[in-house]
């Protein structure tokens, strides 16, 4: 595996294995990575002849107070996950590299961008879709793997590609979670003791809303009230509980096609999202 700093390089290493016809795989990430991100590798790895993963802890996609700072970071032990994974290359340019001074063209997702995460964070999807945009062309991949978990980043992108006409498929990954079924995330480790084993009412939220539903319940608002209340016997703060269509991302009354189930909980250590769709 070869880790790779410059943008410039990163670029011309990927334009030869395009040259001699290798199809190249692309996981991008924040790095401090779990099992998560490893399963989009494998399912990446398994598909092209070039795997190029990117740890980039993308400064643009914070607000400002939110913890670009705390966020965790271990390159050592990234580095070897992703070498045990079978990346070839490792992409791991620095804030400077990427943003030059000055850098002043963004990418604004102007539809799907506004609901669920873009309410509580602003700009957040402006950041995702600048840094992705540029990760694509400097990474080159026939494919760019993402993972389920983050639902509404995988939505937005999907409609970048396809509204930018970007020559890349995105496949997508199931969301691996915890045994007790809390989403693994970088962020789980700032959960106090008491808080990790709250956390799981995401995920027990999201249960009992499939069970509702497979038991024959259409009402967007009696599966919203049930979620509501499993979050509500914790210590943690709705941010938001939504079901909306699953491709425009607007507000659902009664379920008659597929709807995205999505869920944002704030607990005092971290902001812990998960989803689930119902209905395909
Ligand atoms: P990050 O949070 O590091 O996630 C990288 C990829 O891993 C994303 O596609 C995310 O959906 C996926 N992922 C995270 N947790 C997962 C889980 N439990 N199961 C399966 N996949 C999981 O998402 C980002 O970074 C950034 O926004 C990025 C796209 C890299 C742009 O900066």
């Amino acid at each position: 595996m070869k880790i790779i700093q410059s943008p410039a390089e990163m670029q011309s290493v990927a334009q030869a294995q395009r040259r001699e016809g290798k199809t190249i795989g692309f996981v991008p990430t924040m790095g401090f990575l779990h099992e998560g991100h490893l399963s989009l590798m494998h399912s990446a790895r398994a598909r092209c002849d070039v795997l190029v993963a990117s740890i980039f802890v993308n400064p643009t996609q914070f607000g400002p107070n939110e913890d670009l700072d705390a966020y965790p970071r271990d390159f050592e032990r990234d580095e070897k996950l992703c070498r045990e994974a079978g990346v070839d290359f490792l992409f791991y340019p620095t804030p400077e590299n990427m943003y030059l001074d000055g850098h002043s063209i963004w990418v604004d997702e102007e539809s799907l961008s506004g609901v669920l995460c873009g309410t509580s964070r602003p700009g957040h999807f402006r950041g995702v879709c600048t840094v992705v945009a540029k990760l694509l062309h400097i990474a080159l991949p026939d494919f760019m793997v993402l993972g389920e978990k983050d639902a509404q980043q995988l939505r937005v992108l999907r409609r970048m590609v396809r509204d930018l006409n970007f020559p890349v498929e995105i496949v997508s990954g199931p969301t691996i979670r915890e045994p007790d079924g809390l989403a693994k995330s970088s962020r789980n480790k700032y959960l106090r003791p008491e808080e990790r084993a709250e956390a799981v009412c995401l995920f027990q939220g999201l249960e009992k809303a499939k069970e509702l539903y497979s038991a024959g319940e259409r009402e967007a608002n009696v599966l919203k009230n049930s979620i509501c209340e499993i979050i509500r016997k914790t210590s943690g703060s709705i941010d938001y509980v939504e079901i909306v269509d699953d491709e425009t991302l607007k507000p659902v009354q009664t379920l008659n096609k597929p709807v995205l189930v999505a869920l944002a909980v704030r607990f005092p250590g971290a902001r812990l999202i998960d989803n689930a769709v119902l209905g395909k």
